[in-house]
């Protein structure tokens, strides 16, 4: 399958006068196929939304970019003008579903006219007509009555406010779509409707790829093909859901799994385990590998520098110190 994304080293810090930089997103590479659900995982603060925000290069101050490549369809965003970005790209190749999106509609327009100004912002040819027909049909894909279209967003329940704005967001079916955390602040079984509602609109090709954030492990394991573990600003594991869930490599990945609360029949019938420690303050992270000063597994050399990426049966893990204990260890 085709490459779709591809990062490469990115980087961007909040920046605040007098204060220390935060690292939030320091130093992010992994790649995506066509047609492929990627999970991202990690506790409160580890940079997910910042991420987010990276991929799309939106900064809006105090983050600043700081290093680092995002090609998607073999174009790099970083090369490119903002107002082409803004133009070109935003909603029509990378489409963003925010973290508190329950909040992102406009409260004085009618969901119809957002839609409308959206689609015409684009494609100026477009009649109501058209404009119309192709929102019916999105509706119809994300199971809504359609009288959401005549309401205000004070109108809308949270679940149908959720599927409103994913509406919105692949209204110019997008190369990529990034959803922020989307099921957080629903009920268990509206969150296994939104999953259900994502892979369908996958498999119509209504966008190409999806990148689902989540801290809710349990989601994904029912929304995605691979999960990559994020860990104070950096990705340290990234697998498919089979091994991330089930047999774990990277220290951080095995303890996040045996801090699940709720135990899913087959995901953790092991003990409950807290991580000891708390993660680092990313003004000023620890040198090493970030994970070091709570890790079980760590050597003195793991305080010093940070490992390389390498392979540990069959997926990328950045720690050379388990590679060794659990597997080939051979570099990715
Ligand atoms: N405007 C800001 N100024 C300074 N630091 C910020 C700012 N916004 C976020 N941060 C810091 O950047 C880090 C990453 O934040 P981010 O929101 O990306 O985390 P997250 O993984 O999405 O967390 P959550 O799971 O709670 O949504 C955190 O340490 C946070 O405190
Ligand atoms: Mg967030």
């Amino acid at each position: 399958m085709s490459t779709v994304l591809e990062v490469n080293d990115l980087k961007g810090y909040y920046r605040h006068r007098f204060e220390p930089e935060v690292k939030a997103v320091d130093g992010v590479d992994f790649s995506m196929a066509e047609g492929e659900v990627l999970g991202v995982a990690g506790e409160s603060g580890c940079g997910k939304s910042t991420l987010a925000k990276c991929l799309m290069k939106r900064f809006k101050k105090p983050l600043e970019y700081v290093d680092g490549e995002v090609i998607l369809n073999g174009e790099n965003l970083y090369d490119k003008e903002d107002k082409d970005i803004k133009e070109n790209y935003l909603a029509c190749e990378i489409s963003y579903v925010p973290q508190s999106a329950m909040n992102a509609l406009n409260p004085t327009l009618k969901v119809k006219r957002f839609i409308w100004h959206l689609m015409k912002s684009h494609y100026s040819e477009l009649t109501n007509n058209e404009i119309m027909d192709r929102a019916m049909s999105r509706v119809e894909d994300l199971n809504l009555p359609e009288r959401v279209l005549d309401n205000y967003a004070c109108e809308l329940s949270g679940g149908m406010k959720q599927r409103v704005i994913i509406m919105i967001s692949t209204m110019l079916n997008p190369t990529l779509l990034i959803a922020d955390e989307p099921t957080s602040a629903l009920d268990v079984s509206t969150q296994k409707v939104l999953v259900k509602m994502f892979k369908k609109l996958i498999e119509e090709e209504i966008f190409k790829s999806l990148i689902f954030i989540t801290h809710d492990l349990t989601t994904l394991r029912h929304a995605c093909d691979r999960i990559a573990i994020m860990y104070a600003g950096r990705f340290v594991e990234i697998g498919t859901v089979e091994q991330i869930v089930f047999d774990p490599v990277h220290p951080y990945t095995e303890a996040l799994i045996s801090s699940i609360l709720v135990p899913e029949p087959g995901i953790r019938e092991k003990e409950l385990i807290n991580i000891p420690g708390t993660p680092p303050n990313l003004k000023d992270p620890p040198p090493g590998c970030r994970f070091a000063p709570r890790c079980n597994y760590a050597l003195e050399k793991c305080t010093v520098e940070e490992s390389e990426w390498v392979n540990v049966k069959g997926r990328p893990v950045k720690c050379d110190v388990v590679a060794k204990k659990k597997g080939d260890g051979s570099d990715e």
